[in-house]
């Protein structure tokens, strides 16, 4: 999500990895470059692989995999599995829920370790899809050396493409996802939902999850404020560069930054999965700040509901999860006082949760 990298000067070869005076010239590694240049990151570590497969000393070819290999497999997958809790809690809950009459759709399977865990509790069968082709590739791999090739089928297609029958042999009885963001809504999960009720799921179909709700705070914190904010450093102006500022949350540990609460943690939205789609939706939501100090950002985050009394968050409190909170930065700090309701004004359209305005009451 976060990255301050230096991109190397762009490759002197086209698209087709060509020169430009149209010869491939004699370097193999030109196409690879070129697809990694122009953001076909899937087919430059293909060619970077092999390249490397035919000489593990090619240092060229080991960096370009290793580049494209991070855009399409963010690290963030790694320190996922490691969430101890968040995998003994989506266990537990597929304990409760799987049956071995069922046929179990996992949305988003990344290594599989989802779909295993429903396939070791005894599912009839688990199809499992991975939008992205080489972490598909190597779900396989994983379900195959785990002995479950015959349980579990995984397909290399975004759930949105699946298509009944043909990539599962029926409607699935359970759908199983851990498709969020720290901000809940960032991987799609409302779209991909609504497109498995309607096309892929039985009418009585169990989604794990089956609810949560978005919760925010209100904070103070000079540190938050200048991730979004500049103003005149070393005798310079430089406040023009704020044109360049977002109102895009990012993840991070509220605990990293020094920072004072300003209200209680506050509801954003419910969400319920056997039934709510995309489609926008707007709230004016009452705050009553409960200390006096300038407001620079909400920090908000998810619970996650399972199954009933199965929940995972990435709550502030929770130092160990791996989402971290999302922090959107208010773009003009706020003066609050407890004696001064406020108004905070939030969208979703679908996939990004947004505070848009906060207000005085009194004001609005
Ligand atoms: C957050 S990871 C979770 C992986 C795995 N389910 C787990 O819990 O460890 C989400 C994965 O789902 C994939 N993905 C997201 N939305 C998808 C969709 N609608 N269809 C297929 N794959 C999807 C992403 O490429 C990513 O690999």
């Amino acid at each position: 999500m976060k990255s301050r990298t230096h991109s190397a000067a762009g490759p002197l070869t086209g698209a087709d990895g060509r020169l430009p005076d149209g010869s491939a010239g004699d370097d193999p590694l030109a196409r690879a470059d070129a697809l990694l240049h122009d953001g076909r990151y899937e087919e430059a570590a293909e060619h970077y692989r092999s390249a490397r497969e035919r000489d593990p000393q090619d240092w060229r070819a080991v960096t370009g995999y290793n580049r494209a290999i991070r855009r399409i497999v963010p690290r963030w997958h790694f320190e996922m599995m490691h969430d101890h809790e968040r995998a003994l809690q989506y266990e537990a809950a597929i304990k409760q829920v799987v049956t071995a009459d069922h046929l179990v759709l996992d949305v988003g399977t990344g290594s599989g370790m989802l779909a295993l865990m429903a396939a070791r509790v005894g599912a009839e069968r688990v199809v499992a899809c991975e939008g992205q082709r080489v972490v598909a590739e190597t779900a396989m791999r994983i379900v195959d050396g785990a002995g479950y090739a015959g349980q579990v089928d995984v397909v290399p297609k975004m759930s949105t493409d699946l298509v009944v029958p043909g990539d599962l042999p029926r409607r699935a009885d359970v759908l199983i996802t851990e498709t969020v963001d720290c901000g809940l809504l960032g991987e799609g999960i409302l779209v991909s939902l609504s497109h498995a009720r309607e096309h892929l799921l039985t009418d009585q179909a169990i989604i794990v999850p089956g609810r949560a709700r978005v919760l925010a705070q209100l904070v103070e914190s000079r540190a938050l404020h200048q991730k979004n904010t500049v103003g005149e450093l070393y005798g310079f102006d430089l406040s023009g560069f704020n044109e360049l500022a977002s109102l895009e949350y990012f993840d991070t540990r509220l605990r990293r930054h020094e920072h004072r609460v300003l209200s209680a943690p506050f509801e954003v939205f419910r969400f319920d999965f056997h039934r709510d789609g995309p489609e926008p939706r707007h709230a004016t939501l009452p705050v009553v700040p409960t200390t006096a100090g300038t407001g620079h950002a909400v920090v908000f985050w998810f619970e996650l509901e399972l199954v009933p009394g199965i929940v995972v968050t990435n709550a502030p409190d929770h130092p160990t999860t791996h989402w971290k909170q999302a922090v959107q930065c208010l773009p003009q700090p706020v003066a609050v006082d407890p004696r001064d309701p406020l108004v905070v004004d939030v969208r979703h359209d679908g996939l990004r949760i947004c505070f848009t305005g906060i207000t005085k009451e009194h004001e609005a």
